[in-house]
């Protein structure tokens, strides 16, 4: 773990409906007691507004899971930063594999959204990630480091922001890497922070995400420049996410 308070995020990606608020009441009512944790979640937006209104005065934060780098315009379908701050988000998660692999995003449109939600007040969570054939072909790091160097927009450096570590081939798989290697790449990414930003890059958390469960979360997080956890699958139930969270 790093010395700031541990940041762990919930990615709810196509999951949840009106149904699913009472899921996200009852994390918030149970991250009330854990003071040395910054949680958010990022239902769908379609949430976001009610999902506001069900934590209003607690101290789990809410996010999106993409913004459009425009503030507004022409582009059907799309939700710009500003549009998910008004409806309650606080945060965003931008760049994750899934959007990287079904839409093509690249570094630059990655770094453009970044620079969209820094714009609009956000706090953006840039994911970065190797495949399994880079990972067995030794390329990880190169990977990831390019990833982080092409996806941070320079003004980045004045504002609050973190970066999640998320292997595909762990994502909803089960797999997960061993802490020996979640600890090489996360230095990998705070040394490319220093080189980017000097002292600055050594503020941002560095998030790991693939298959984070309850029963592996101590383990993982203990680990060095780990400073928190982006979370799929079991943060849609909140006793599997609250146990996550106390896992810190
Ligand atoms: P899982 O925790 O379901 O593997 O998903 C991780 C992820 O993609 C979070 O963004």
């Amino acid at each position: 773990m790093s010395s700031s308070a541990a940041f762990i995020v919930g990615n709810w990606k196509l999951n949840g409906t009106g149904q699913g608020l009472g899921q996200i009441r009852s994390i918030a009512e149970g991250v009330q007691d854990a003071p040395s944790v910054r949680v958010a979640i990022c239902p769908p937006a379609t949430l976001l507004s009610r999902a506001a209104q069900v934590i209003q005065g607690s101290k789990l934060s809410l996010g999106g899971q993409d913004c459009h780098p425009e503030i507004n315009g022409a582009f059907t379908g799309d939700i710009s930063a500003e549009m998910l701050a008004d409806a309650g988000a606080q945060v965003v998660i931008l760049g994750h594999s899934e959007r990287r692999a079904a839409y093509g995003e690249t570094n630059t449109l990655v770094a453009s959204k970044v620079s969209a939600a820094l714009r609009a007040g956000l706090e953006p969570i840039i994911c970065v990630g190797e495949s399994l054939t880079q990972r067995r072909s030794g390329e990880a790091l190169r990977v990831v480091v390019g990833q982080v160097v092409g996806s941070l927009p320079s003004e980045a450096a004045h504002h609050r922001f973190a970066v999640a570590y998320e292997p595909v081939w762990a994502i909803g798989t089960g797999l997960t890497p061993t802490l020996n290697e979640i600890e090489e790449v996360h230095l990998a990414i705070r040394s490319a922070l220093k080189d980017i930003f000097g002292p600055a890059g050594l503020r941002p958390p560095i998030l790991y995400g693939g298959s984070v469960k309850p029963d592996n979360a101590a383990e993982i997080l203990k680990g060095q420049e780990v400073g928190g956890a982006l979370v799929g699958g079991a943060s849609l139930k909140a006793e599997d996410f609250l146990a996550i969270v106390g896992a810190v």
